[in-house]
């Protein structure tokens, strides 16, 4: 029996019957075509590597795959902002916008070419170097989506200094965290940012975790609301400062040599323990990857205005909207704020103005334009759409043929491309001009990509019958470790199933072999397409004086995919109250982020634990999603859950 609703999901999603094959048109145009799928795996990354990317050397040899560590292109050296702004210019397209800056209060916006960003990029690297930034000096990111946040990247890249970039919505907690386990020498940050038309105090957020981080000898910061707090004399420098009387010559800050497996940049992910794991990505498998994908699924065009509507924080945007996409000469549109500032049509005005013809977006945001209804999408003229991407979480057909038939006018394909922070790069994915796409289904492999299907023994399953998602060869793109932590690296991907890399995602496949993803099979969520592990949230909770424990799971959710719901047992004079509920809620957002707070949390003598002692989950997510209890045989002690059921419906009968 199983009582999991991911099952019933998918069971429904499989008799999901509609297909849309490529319009023709599309696909006679389609940089990709069907022999995309007949080169071999070695034919395929060796003609991307040499035609893709420029090289100072080039490689003397595709890869080298001593499991669980791959290496790519071994031999060459090259600079990544070399390939993602300086060959541009000197190819002639100094005059092409890389970026449309769209400010969230409305009016501010900046055409950025691609020599405007050439002249940035050198004039803060310049800036840099006088704070002692060179090859392999960590540097830290804590901005929003302003255009300084990409010119840091590619400054950092330029000089051959690696960099974690901190999403402008966590906490200080979380970046002091990141900051210390990297061993950042330098933290680059803004005043405030904008988002919804409040203030993010992103400064003061950074001078509280920077009390606890010694090895942060100086922060720049960059200016953005003009507010937010005075520089500390002596650690601070004002962006403008520091770059403004530089040179923009880039014979004055030539581009770093770098091997192609020195690392581009850490990006924290959350996984099944409360630390954090710094994902190591290099340099040249890392943007060979990511432009390939973008260029054949994205099918972007010398004249695209395309548009990935993530945040730079996550691994989407270091990927498509800054690497990727520059890597290919792409123009982006890059956007400060909100979907819903000022008003809902927010997006589709943009569309609209820029006439964007490729837009990438999360299923979660999909369904909030749901939500607010198709009057704000049909104010504007979407005509210029081609093509529209989705990730982070599974889709679920009906925000799929929204989707399609709203934005997309009924005539554009729809990709849903399935990757990870690890994966770097998309690996499943239809190819718009030659897959023939279905609601809900990321479909195919991207060329060259091996992924299966597995049971318990890593024995791939029959088409029709779920199971893990496991990936059989190396990709280019491919983590290269955790930072630091090589066993958790083995045990996390590489223990399941001896010899595959495990997703962590269950699957199947239907009829026709494509891939319907099922959502995570372990203890992490998935909450607006951002990963969360359950037992982050619980530390965090723990970590607050009045509880004594605390279990956290997630349950499905119309609009964010999953919501966190909380079980917390106080100690013993702690009362349970409204009061006691907010400050949690407070002390989680304090410790991680405001995206990882519990949208409800129960207040409980005791959590479900087997006799050994580990919590339940799965039995806390049957009560939060009021379904019939699985089987609780294994339980110390069984009355427990249903005392947890009955105070669950309290909580739900009062949030009514
Ligand atoms: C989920 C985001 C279904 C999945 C790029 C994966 C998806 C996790 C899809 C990675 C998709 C991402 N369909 N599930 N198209 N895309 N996921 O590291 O569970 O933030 O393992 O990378 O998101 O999330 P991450």
């Amino acid at each position: 029996m199983t009582t999991d609703p991911r099952d019933h999901a998918i069971a429904a999603l499989l008799s999901e019957e509609r297909s849309y094959p490529p319009p023709e048109d599309f696909a006679a145009g389609a940089n990709a075509q069907a022999d995309l799928y007949e080169r071999s795996f070695e034919e395929l990354w060796e003609t991307e590597g040499r035609e893709r990317v420029t090289w100072f050397e080039p490689f003397t040899e595709l890869y080298e795959w001593e499991p669980p560590y791959a290496k790519w292109y071994l031999g060459g050296r090259l600079n990544v902002c070399f390939n993602c702004v300086d060959r541009h210019v000197e190819s002639g397209n100094g005059d092409k916008v890389a970026y449309h800056w769209e400010g969230e209060p409305v009016g501010e916006r900046e055409a950025i070419t691609f020599a405007g960003l050439q002249e940035r990029v050198v004039r803060f690297a310049n800036g840099l170097k006088k704070l002692g930034v060179g090859k392999g000096t960590p540097v830290g990111i804590y901005m929003g989506m302003i255009p300084e946040l990409p010119v840091a990247m590619l400054a950092c890249a330029r000089l051959g200094a690696p960099h974690t970039v901190v999403f402008g919505g966590f906490s200080a907690d979380a970046l002091a965290g990141r900051l210390n386990d990297m061993g950042c020498e330098v933290l680059i940050t803004q005043d405030e940012g904008w988002r919804k038309g409040a203030n993010v105090p992103l400064k003061a957020n950074a001078d509280e975790a920077l009390a606890r981080c010694p090895g942060v000898r100086h922060a720049v910061v960059a200016r953005r609301t003009g507010e937010g707090p005075a520089l500390r004399e002596g650690r601070d420098v004002a962006w403008d400062e520091l770059a403004g009387g530089e040179s923009a010559d880039p014979a004055t800050c030539p581009c770093e040599p770098m091997d192609s497996e020195d690392l581009l940049y850490l990006l924290y992910t959350s996984g099944t323990t409360a630390k954090p794991k710094g994902i190591a990505h290099t340099t040249a498998g890392y943007l060979v990857g990511t432009a390939t994908t973008h260029h054949y699924i994205f099918d972007v065009k010398p004249d695209s205005i395309y548009w990935c509507a993530a945040d730079i924080g996550w691994v989407t945007g270091h990927s498509y909207i800054v690497y990727g996409p520059l890597c290919n000469g792409t123009t982006s549109v890059l956007y400060e704020g909100t979907p819903d500032f000022p008003d809902r049509d927010r997006w589709w005005e943009i569309v609209e103005r820029y006439r964007v013809d490729v837009l990438y977006t999360a299923p979660t945001a999909i369904r909030a334009h749901m939500k607010w209804g198709t009057e704000h999408a049909a104010k504007h003229d979407l005509s210029s759409l081609r093509l529209l991407g989705s990730v982070g979480e599974p889709i679920n057909p009906e925000a799929w043929m929204w989707y399609r038939e709203n934005i997309g006018g009924g005539r554009t394909p729809v990709v849903d491309t399935w990757w990870q922070t690890e994966t770097g790069m998309i690996l499943i994915s239809p190819l718009p001009g030659v897959t023939t796409v279905k609601p809900g289904s990321a479909t195919q492999p991207f060329p060259g990509i091996d992924a299966a299907v597995v049971d318990e023994r890593g024995e791939e399953v029959p088409n029709g019958q779920g199971g893990y998602l496991v990936l059989r060869k190396p990709w280019p793109a491919m983590l290269r470790g955790l930072y630091k932590e090589h066993d958790r690296y083995v045990d996390t991907y590489w223990s399941r199933f001896p010899g595959l890399y495990f997703t962590g995602d269950g699957a199947k496949r239907d009829e026709d072999g494509d891939f319907w993803l099922m959502g995570r099979v372990d203890d992490v969520m998935n909450v607006s397409g951002h990963r969360i592990s359950t037992i982050e949230v619980e530390s965090a909770l723990v970590d607050h004086p009045a509880v004594a424990e605390a279990a956290v799971c997630g349950r499905k959710d119309d609009l964010t995919g999953e919501a966190i719901v909380a079980f917390v047992t106080l100690k013993g004079s702690e009362e349970a109250s409204v009061e006691m509920l907010d400050t949690l809620r407070e002390h989680v957002a304090q410790k991680i982020g405001k995206i990882a707070r519990p949208a409800n949390i129960v207040f409980t003598p005791e959590l479900p634990k087997t006799r050994s002692g580990k919590i339940m989950r799965r039995l806390l997510r049957d009560v939060s999603e009021h379904r019939t209890l699985g089987d609780t045989t294994t339980l110390a002690d069984p009355s427990v859950v249903e005392e947890i059921r009955d105070r669950a419906e309290d909580e739900k009968a009062k949030a009514v």
